[in-house]
């Protein structure tokens, strides 16, 4: 989480840190500052909340051809002023922002800077700190920067500046994202392209344990003991275009709409010259020489892994166990003999899916990642990527990455079974296009899902229920997880059996339901359970298939193959969330207390 920046050339610096930091504000958005740094010193601005608060005390004359920024997300000390960075050595001769977690800082307080005071309470301050002491004891200030970094214990993306020296920005990186961007007679560091993308598509990429000494004209990488690297640019697959929001009123809102084009997408990138979907050889080996995947992802990522296991036991026959990172790390199962560990990752960047990845991979295990960012942590790390191909997801709210990841594991799992010579009775192309037109119908749909957020869950309702069974109950999860994360309201997925056994306690007069019934083997299983509720005082919305619907249905989504209907069945829902936290006035795009990038443990 949280954001870096920073600039060096001459152009209007503050005006490229704040809009550097407007595109990363997805990352983490309780405080932000910038420093900028002139023949007369360091002018610091630092402000509570979103960057457009900071913008308002930004003073435009502030002038100067080298610059830091951040946008924050708290994880050491409340989002305050005092505790936004960027942060000043005692001095004030060094400024520095920084995204991680320094783990050791306690230590490195009471240890190395037992004598100086800190005025905030962030693990940030110690590095700051730490550069001034021994930029002190040292001949140079990169070789102070050095020794600070061989200190530090945990994650950390770093631009520091120093007030003596207006010509270099000093940069490290260590498990959390950084690439510079390179210019003409300038260059630019950031935690993701986006942020440069206003000046360059030319990037450089940062391995763990890397400093770079960055001026106008030169970007010169070493490693911490300050031999020199050499590496070339490259160009990412990203426009500037995607990242704006066009006409529409929130990114959230164009996610949904992108979804039928990104479907439409994923199937041409991964169609072979024949026009029959295909993988790479070496993920194909992968699948078939293992025997059991274990998917392991968090949140949206984890709902998309459940769906995915349906796919692959049921037409490949691979055995898949489907873990949540965060879990997975601290309580590992007992593994089968020729595991493959598959993460699923739109960001690529989730720590807890990384603290995975590094004790697999030490136990020699092979992993595939399945990610929206090629060249992201994850996707590096890992043997293999999978690209979903959905363009840049800006909402905190993930919606067209997870269909993405149901479409490309429906793609694994598809080439899997031909390599096999399982013989499917579907056409996987008919049946995705056949999805991505019933989407289109569906995010035409927007009035009637307003209306039914409008019904179901007007202001007063702090908490409803979502049940589904088999896959509508994997669906019915992630409709939960948008409603609580956009709109704060409680919201809970219940597999529609499971409801007697406790839940159902819950259930009072007016209890809003929302209950999928897409799956013909359980349609009338599902909607006993409705009736179940009904009867103790719920308010019921159900959300049927064309050809399973009942008399008082309240939505229809249009037909598709059985096996695909996830696809579709949550797009009503993630519109359902959408309007009601716009009608309770949420912040749709940047819901409170999260982050797009969960880079933290
Ligand atoms: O980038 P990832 O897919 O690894 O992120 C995992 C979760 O943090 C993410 O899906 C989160 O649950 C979303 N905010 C859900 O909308």
């Amino acid at each position: 989480m949280c954001g870096i920046v920073g600039y060096i050339g001459n152009q209007d610096t503050k005006e490229i840190l704040l809009r550097g930091l407007e595109k990363l504000e997805y990352r983490g958005y309780d405080s932000a500052g910038i420093a900028v740094l002139d023949r007369q010193g360091v002018h610091l601005f630092k402000e509570k909340g979103r960057i457009a608060c900071l913008r308002e005390i930004v003073d435009p004359q502030t002038c100067g051809e080298v610059g830091i920024g951040h946008t924050r997300w708290a994880t050491h000390g409340v989002p305050n002023r005092v505790n936004a960075h960027p942060h000043q050595s005692a001095s004030g001769r060094f400024t520095l922002v920084h995204n991680g977690v320094i783990e050791n800082y306690e230590q490195l307080k009471t240890g190395l800077l037992a004598s100086h005071d800190f005025k905030s309470d962030t693990d940030t301050e110690v590095i700051v700190q730490l550069v001034e002491k021994f930029a002190g004891e040292s001949e140079t200030v990169e070789e102070g920067f050095r020794k600070t970094l061989k200190e530090l214990k945990g994650s950390y993306a770093i631009a520091l500046l120093d007030k003596e020296d207006p010509d270099v920005i000093y940069v490290a990186k260590n498990k959390s994202p950084l690439l510079v961007g390179v210019g003409e007679h300038f260059n630019v560091v950031a935690s993701d392209a986006m942020a440069m993308l206003q000046v360059t598509d030319q990037f450089v990429e940062l391995m763990d344990k890397e400093i770079v000494v960055l001026t106008r004209n030169s970007i010169t990488i070493k490693d911490l003991e300050g031999r020199e690297i050499q590496r070339g640019t490259f160009t990412p697959e990203i426009d500037a275009s995607d990242i704006e929001k066009g006409t529409y009123p929130h990114y959230m809102l164009k996610e949904i709409d992108e979804q039928p084009f990104v479907i439409r997408n994923i199937v041409q990138k991964y169609q072979d010259l024949d026009g029959k979907l295909s993988l790479d050889e070496s993920i194909r080996k992968e699948m078939l020489s293992c025997d059991r995947v274990y998917i392991i992802a968090c949140g949206t990522s984890y709902h998309a892994g459940l769906v995915g296991k349906q796919y692959m036991e049921k037409w490949a026959k691979v055995p898949v166990e489907v873990h949540i990172a965060s879990e997975f790390s601290y309580n590992m199962p007992l593994l089968s003999e020729k595991p493959l560990f598959i993460f699923i990752s739109q960001s690529g960047e989730t720590a807890d899916s990384r603290a995975v990845l590094v004790e697999i991979k030490k136990l020699g295990h092979k992993a595939i990642t399945l990610t929206n960012v090629p060249g992201s942590t994850l996707s590096r790390e890992a043997d293999h990527t999978l690209h979903l191909y959905a363009g840049p997801e800006i909402a905190v709210a993930s919606t067209k990455a997870y269909t993405a990841q149901l479409a490309v594991l429906a793609i694994l799992a598809v080439d899997t079974a031909y390599a096999k010579g399982i013989e499917l009775d579907f056409d996987p192309i008919k049946e995705l296009s056949i999805v991505a037109n019933a989407m289109e119908i569906l995010c035409d749909a927007k009035e009637e899902m307003e209306d039914i957020a409008a019904t179901y869950l007007p202001a007063d309702k702090r908490n409803a229920f979502f049940l589904g069974r088999n896959m509508d109950y994997y669906v019915c999860l992630e409709g939960a997880l948008k409603l609580k994360e956009i709109s704060y309201i409680q919201a809970e997925g219940f597999p529609g059996g499971e409801l007697k056994h406790g839940p159902i306690a819950l259930i009072e007069d007016g209890t809003p339901i929302i209950a999928l019934a897409t799956q013909e083997k359980v349609n009338l299983n599902i909607r006993g359970n409705v009736k179940e509720v009904v009867a103790r005082g719920a308010n019921p919305c159900i959300i049927s298939m064309k050809g399973l619907q009942q008399p008082r249905d309240r939505f229809i989504i249009p037909a598709v193959h059985p096996d695909f209907t996830a696809l579709v069945s949550v797009i009503p829902l993630q519109l359902i969330s959408y309007y009601a936290a716009l009608q309770r006035g949420c912040d749709v795009d940047k819901p409170r207390n999260l982050a797009k990038s969960v880079t933290v443990e």
